[in-house]
């Protein structure tokens, strides 16, 4: 009998013990970290397990003092949302699942409140083929240190499927993507596999409070105003939900600057698209957008201030950035085209206060186009028409 129970016991143990150690052992990254931003003041910390598995984040602010994070249930997909950080904050974080830590610890900037003037991002696009163009701008988007990277469209080839995801897109970026998240926006690739499931699944980005997906979706930073729209999957004319919530959300912006998004450039050298164009483009003059970035053509290009239809010493600046890594187009350079170029890389714009200064970098970080742009009036309070005005300081390429 004494030995019956021994042997019983011992099974017990070893059944605890397997418990115990089984998911240490089974659980290992597949995917991430990478961060995302479900709100103008949150930030989300995901990852991809081989197996499912519970999530936790544990965050630091510069205080020093480590907190808890967690979502509910287990999955191999792993979204935490942090809320409540000191806005701008450098803050430390480290993921676990089953209880193992997965990834060395990093670091990301906390969301900034409406109260700051000063911050900088980044604009890349095209970056549909990866490889080590990709990685290079990854490269330069850590050193530079910007808050986040805004994503012109077609994040993969050739398809938007998941299977490519990962080796094109999440691999080059990598180290870049612990630091900062990306802002994407639909490309015409991106749509190409049951309407974009893949890009939807993977990256978390603000409700719009329209459609049940966030096809386009705003986000507020610091004194500006980021507004991505669908041009890809969605309608967008004048009677559509996606018009109608773009006309709201200008319109109850207070921020000093209105920044639009979306693949297909409504001016450019190479494809532009003329519907967008006619539909979108008097919305952006009226309301006073002071910069829209798109991508699709692979090349960077920057048009003069554009007011109703030609360039003019006021107006919108429509910027393509495409040169993220897939084979670059040829153009034919138009009228209203300030500089252009066939050349890879990326953009990055540093606000500081009610200057705006935007800088063209190759994969090097070497500058070869800036504009500059100077609010000298206050922002007209919301619903009045319209532009918000500002100065060109300087126009050049170096
Ligand atoms: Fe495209």
């Amino acid at each position: 009998m004494q030995r019956t129970r021994s042997l019983v016991q011992i099974v017990l143990f070893c059944v605890t013990a397997l418990a115990v150690v089984e998911p240490a052992l089974a659980v290992s990254l597949t995917r991430g970290p990478y961060l995302g931003r479900p709100s103008d003041s949150a930030v989300a910390v995901i990852w991809n397990t081989d197996t499912a598995a519970d999530s936790r984040v544990d965050y630091a602010a510069p205080d020093g003092v480590w907190h808890t994070a967690t979502s509910s249930g287990v999955s191999a997909h792993h979204v935490v949302a942090i809320e409540g950080l000191p806005s701008g904050a450098e803050i430390n974080y480290r993921v676990f699942s089953g209880g193992v830590e997965l990834a060395p610890e990093s670091s990301f900037r906390a969301p900034r409140d409406a109260t700051e003037t000063r911050f900088r991002f980044a604009v890349i696009g095209d970056t549909a083929e990866g490889g080590s163009v990709l990685t290079q701008i990854a490269d330069r988007l850590v050193e530079s240190g910007v808050d986040f990277a805004v994503h012109t469209g077609d994040v993969v080839y050739p398809t938007g499927a998941q299977q490519n995801y990962d080796k094109t897109f999440f691999l080059p970026l990598a180290r870049w993507l612990l630091r900062g998240p990306v802002l994407p926006t639909l490309g015409n690739h991106d749509v190409m596999t049951s309407r974009g499931a893949a890009y939807l699944t993977n990256f978390v980005v603000p409700p719009n409070g329209v459609t049940r997906s966030s096809r386009f979706y705003a986000i507020r930073q610091a004194n500006a105003l980021f507004v991505c729209l669908d041009v890809e999957s969605s309608s967008f004319g004048a009677d559509s939900p996606q018009y109608g919530w773009l006309v709201r959300t200008l319109a109850a912006s207070t921020a000093t600057w209105k920044f639009v998004y979306f693949h297909e450039p409504p001016y450019s050298s190479g494809h532009p698209n003329h519907i967008v164009r006619m539909i979108l483009c008097p919305l952006f003059e009226h309301f006073g957008v002071d910069i829209v970035f798109s991508g699709h053509v692979h090349l960077y290009e920057r048009t003069w201030p554009i007011h109703d239809f030609v360039p003019s010493g006021r107006g919108v600046v429509y910027i393509t950035e495409g040169g993220g890594g897939s084979p670059l187009s040829t153009f034919h350079q138009e009228d209203y085209t300030a500089f252009v170029a066939s050349r890879f890389g990326y953009t990055e714009v540093q606000i500081d206060g009610g200057t705006l200064t935007l800088t063209a970098h190759d994969p090097s970080g070497s500058v070869f186009d800036s504009l500059v742009l100077d609010k000298p009036q206050p922002v007209p309070s919301a619903g009045v028409p319209i532009r918000a005005g500002h100065t060109r300081r300087h126009l050049g390429r170096r």
